[in-house]
């Protein structure tokens, strides 16, 4: 690894030399992170969400992990997922079905909670957060502490060059909710425009946030996001991702990292 460390306020570093590298470590992370919430409570609840995080996450599916992961135990969401049918290409459902869940690794069809891909974007949310609450209620999923709001065991996020989370967009209402914990949006600037995502307030009560980002184009917005800016530091979704009694893991290459400021890379 270049760097690993802790930022003052922005949680943990992890800086890979390469694509490959990231991926091994993520693999592993999540590997260990699966093991510890089995052991603790039974089960696993990880979000995913959609873009190059799934072909990141690909080396959970080989060796040793596809044999020593226990995925009967994990239960499946999506921090955000595009109102489509299933079967269209801009499905993050069909992205992680082909991605991962369909690779010969035994989870459980009935623990994948996905969109009713059948409704509108609107309903489609409130279906979503209707499913989520009833496996809070059994436990399936924990609920926080200090909100209403469910704790998932890891929330997976990729960032767009907007500094985007989820479908969590720079300036849009959506990051003003608070009393829902799956929200819409029909006009996403990234397409496709209907989308159903988490909210910050579901976003911020997780156990685990991590956040992946590759590549140079988006190294200015992993700056805006993580570096200390003062008080004209612009709102970015990203740097709204501040888990309240949870952790933050920024999973970078070295040219996504490569505008951090106080970085010290390892030579
Ligand atoms: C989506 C996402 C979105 C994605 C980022 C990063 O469904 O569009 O969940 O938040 O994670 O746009 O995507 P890339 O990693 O492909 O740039």
């Amino acid at each position: 690894m270049a760097f690993s460390g802790v930022h003052r306020d922005r949680g943990e570093l992890r800086i890979h030399e390469s694509v490959e590298e990231l991926s091994t470590n993520l693999a592993d992370y999540i590997a260990d992170l699966s093991e510890a919430s089995v052991k603790e409570r039974g089960v696993f609840a990880i979000a995913l969400s959609g873009g190059s995080l799934i072909g990141l996450m690909g080396k959970l599916c080989e060796a040793p992990y596809n044999k020593t992961v226990d995925w009967a135990k994990w239960y499946i969401f999506w921090a955000d997922e595009r109102v489509v049918a299933k079967n269209h290409s801009d499905s993050n459902y069909k992205l992680a079905k082909e991605g991962l869940l369909s690779k010969q690794v035994p989870i459980v069809p009935s623990h994948v909670h996905s969109i009713n891909d059948s409704l509108s974007a609107e309903e489609a949310a409130d279906e979503y957060e209707f499913d989520i609450r009833q496996l809070v209620k059994t436990r399936m999923v924990c609920v926080s502490d200090i909100s209403d709001c469910p704790k998932f065991d890891l929330i997976l996020l990729g960032m767009g060059s907007d500094g985007h989370v989820a479908s969590l967009f720079p300036n849009h209402s959506v990051l003003d909710v608070k009393n829902q914990w799956v929200s819409f949006i029909t006009d996403s600037p990234k397409p496709p425009p209907e989308r159903i995502t988490f909210t910050l307030p579901v976003i911020n009560s997780a156990s685990i946030v991590v956040v992946v980002v590759t590549g140079e184009s988006k190294a200015e917005a992993v700056h805006l996001a993580i570096d200390d800016l003062g008080p004209n530091c612009p709102s970015l979704p990203a740097r709204m991702a501040q888990p309240t009694n949870g952790k933050l893991v920024w999973f970078l290459d070295k040219p996504a990292a490569s505008k951090l400021q106080s970085v010290q890379f390892c030579e």
